[in-house]
């Protein structure tokens, strides 16, 4: 049977390489379309915490863990291996930067080699990792193509961007449309007829190269459209204006305008690196791109200001950050969910730590938290206890934080988020 025909009649094993964020969720949607997955990754803690069933994602639940192995149709595994027996392989490993903040692409690179060794007649591989214009051809394409196999002809290949937005209520993998760009147009074909089964929409464009280019222009957009209102905030700062009201009102235009909000900095495994990817690509195309480094330089700018803000806060009851107890809330990137890479409250917390304060957080999505080598524990929540705080800041606004109790129980809030919006004696409050 070909694999078209596999796919229409759910036959089709699917593979799905790098079991995080993006893989795990991936990979539980083909299961409900009904597929047999194999899914691949490195971490050995990973896969142990999968077999006993116990989710690391904020977004996947234990139960769902469970659901998905009483299928009978998952298998995880440390193996690439096992991938001999996939009929389409999804590669989901991580994309960061080096030091330099040049890509770091060897997750692909690694993974794309070891998938060399069990690619076999009729497979589909698709690259779902962000990356740079131009890696699907220039860097998988070569590495599968070695054993003798032809793209097009005796395996299919294309890219399809991830958009998954962790801790989204409203948006999910199904119901998020699906860009896909094959290498030909068969590579194109299969991929839509395999993705479109776990997807409501599927949009094609012409190759790998342009599917590449759209998720980098929509993290590149966020990022510079983040850093133009982070801006905002630091002239409404100077001009004595609140910048969460005239976002408001700015909003009531219905059209040409689309509100983004200010915050203690940019956050996550996408937004502060993607853009990067971009950067470094057209730098070899002797082209220096100016929005990214710009955008990049007032959003490394915010955590200062949060801390600037802190310091005024605390200069109200005569006191320094030096020996001043600070209390932060939320340390993940954004509200709901776990994640702390690149967190700019890592950067606050570091900042202020400097400064000689003594820092506490709390954050139940991030029990523990390693800070320069140090471990922190999170605190217990008890809004009671807010008043042996000197400040309380407010990082990350999740969604179980009692904000009016926040505001009555400790001396001072600094607010990042406008978490404090619906509050009406402002006297205690200052925002960015
Ligand atoms: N997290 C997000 O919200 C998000 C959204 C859209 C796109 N993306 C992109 O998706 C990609 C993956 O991101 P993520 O957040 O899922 O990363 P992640 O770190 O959560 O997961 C990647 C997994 O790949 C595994 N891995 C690394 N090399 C491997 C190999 N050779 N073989 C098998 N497994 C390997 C790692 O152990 C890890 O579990 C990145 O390119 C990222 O930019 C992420």
């Amino acid at each position: 049977m070909d694999l078209s025909h596999k796919i229409q009649n759910r036959s089709a094993t699917v593979g799905v390489i790098g079991l995080g964020y993006v893989g795990l969720p991936l990979a539980l949607e083909f299961i409900k379309a009904g597929y047999c997955v194999i899914g691949v990754d490195t971490s050995r803690a990973k896969i142990k915490k999968l077999e006993s069933k116990k989710s690391y994602i904020t977004d996947i639940s234990d139960e769902d863990l469970e659901q998905a192995f009483a299928t009978g149709r998952l298998r995880v595994s440390q193996e690439h291996e096992l991938l001999k027996e996939a009929d389409s392989i999804s590669i989901c490993v991580p994309t960061p930067l080096r030091k330099t903040k040049e890509p770091d692409i060897s997750f692909i690179v690694s993974a794309t080699r070891k998938l060399s060794r069990v690619l076999r007649s009729q497979q589909l591989i698709v690259l779902e990792s962000t990356t740079y214009p131009g890696t699907t051809e220039e860097v998988v394409l070569p590495e599968l193509e070695k054993g003798g196999f032809k793209v097009g002809q005796d395996f299919y290949l294309a890219f399809s961007p991830e958009r998954i937005d962790p801790g989204n209520p409203h948006f999910h993998l199904k119901n998020t449309p699906k860009i896909i760009g094959g290498h030909t147009e068969a590579c194109t074909k299969m991929a839509v007829s395999l993705y479109s089964s776990i997807v409501d929409r599927v949009i094609t464009v012409s190759s790998p190269k342009a599917a590449e280019m759209v998720k980098l222009l929509e993290n590149t957009f966020r990022a510079v459209n983040i850093g133009l209102v982070n801006e905002m905030a630091i002239m409404a700062d100077r001009l004595n204006l609140d910048v969460w009201e005239i976002i408001d009102a700015a909003s009531t235009k219905p059209f040409g305008f689309m509100p983004f909000y200010p915050g203690p900095g940019l956050g996550g495994h996408c937004i502060p690196v993607d853009p990067h990817y971009l950067s470094w690509k057209l730098k070899t195309l002797n082209y220096t791109p100016r929005f990214i480094d710009l955008a990049e330089e007032i959003n490394l700018r915010m955590p200062v200001l949060v801390v600037d803000k802190i310091a005024f806060a605390l200069n109200r009851f005569k006191k320094a950050i030096n020996g001043s107890k600070i209390l932060i809330l939320g340390v993940s990137y954004k509200k709901d969910v776990g994640d702390v890479r690149e967190s700019p409250a890592l950067d606050i917390l570091e900042l202020l730590q400097q400064r000689g304060a003594a820092i506490f957080y709390e954050d139940t999505y991030c029990p523990h938290l390693e800070l320069h080598g140090k471990s922190h524990d999170s605190i217990a929540l008890a809004y009671d206890r807010f008043c042996e705080f000197d400040c309380v800041a407010m990082i990350t606004n999740h969604s179980y934080y009692d904000i009016s109790k926040i505001v009555e129980c400790a001396p001072i809030v600094v607010d990042c988020r406008n978490a404090t919006k619906a509050i009406k004696n402002k006297t205690k409050i200052i925002k960015i």
